[in-house]
């Protein structure tokens, strides 16, 4: 992420999902994106049971990760799946989970080979495939192209995604998004655009959530 500045921090501090995510101890303020996401359109819901296998690229520092982890706990002990898994990727170190043996992280690249022929296809196929992925800003084009080289990377990922799962890409709004949504609607049964209360209004950002992928 490119360094924060004073305003940034002045305006983070000030800000009710910051402050939330401090109160209910998450990672940080993406929480409630999600949280959001899920609200309007039950990702976590697949034929009517929870995911057993969850990817989240881009997860670091994590927060998106307990969301998926607080779910997974509601469920009652005898109904939790004995293999459930939730597999977070990251540029940068994921802080460990404390007594969540179900989820592993890992430091690496999306691009790079480790991590699809060694981390990513060793599992077969995940239920639900999450990215909140958001390249280094540099404050120009670049930004944008970078972007779309993520989504087109997530979407590659799809050979992963199990018949009925779903997806929630996060991307910034530009030309490419109608490109984008025509590209993969034959693909899912569900695809729309949403962009959550808690994502701010002077960021480009939206989430394409495709559901029930065939
Ligand atoms: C907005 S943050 C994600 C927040 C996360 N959803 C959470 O709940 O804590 C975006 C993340 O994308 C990661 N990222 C950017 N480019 C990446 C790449 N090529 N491979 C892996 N992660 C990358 C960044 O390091 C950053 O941590």
């Amino acid at each position: 992420m490119a360094k924060k500045g004073k305003n940034w921090i002045k305006g983070q501090l000030s800000d009710k999902y910051y402050k939330k995510s401090k109160r209910e101890g998450f990672r940080s303020r993406a929480a409630y994106k999600l949280l959001q996401i899920d609200l309007k359109y039950n990702i976590f819901k697949i034929k009517g049971k929870f995911p057993k296998k969850i990817l989240d690229l881009g997860a670091a520092p994590g927060a998106w990760i307990e969301v998926i982890a607080r779910k997974y706990l509601d469920i009652p002990l005898a109904k939790r799946y004995r293999n459930f898994k939730i597999i977070g990727i990251d540029l940068t170190t994921i802080r460990p989970f404390e007594d969540a043996p179900f989820i592993e992280t890992h430091r690496v690249d999306i691009f790079s080979e480790q991590c699809e022929n060694e981390i990513i296809q060793p599992e077969k196929l995940f239920d639900v495939i999450l990215s909140d992925l958001a390249p280094k800003t540099s404050g120009d084009f670049r930004d944008i192209a970078k972007q779309e080289a993520m989504v087109e990377k997530v979407f590659e990922f799809t050979k992963y995604l199990k018949k009925h799962g779903n997806i929630v890409v996060k991307m910034f709004q530009s030309e490419f998004t109608n490109e984008i949504m025509k590209k993969w609607n034959p693909y899912f049964r569900t695809l729309k655009r949403m962009k959550p209360p808690a994502s701010r209004e002077s960021s480009r950002e939206l989430y394409i959530v495709g559901l029930n992928f065939i």
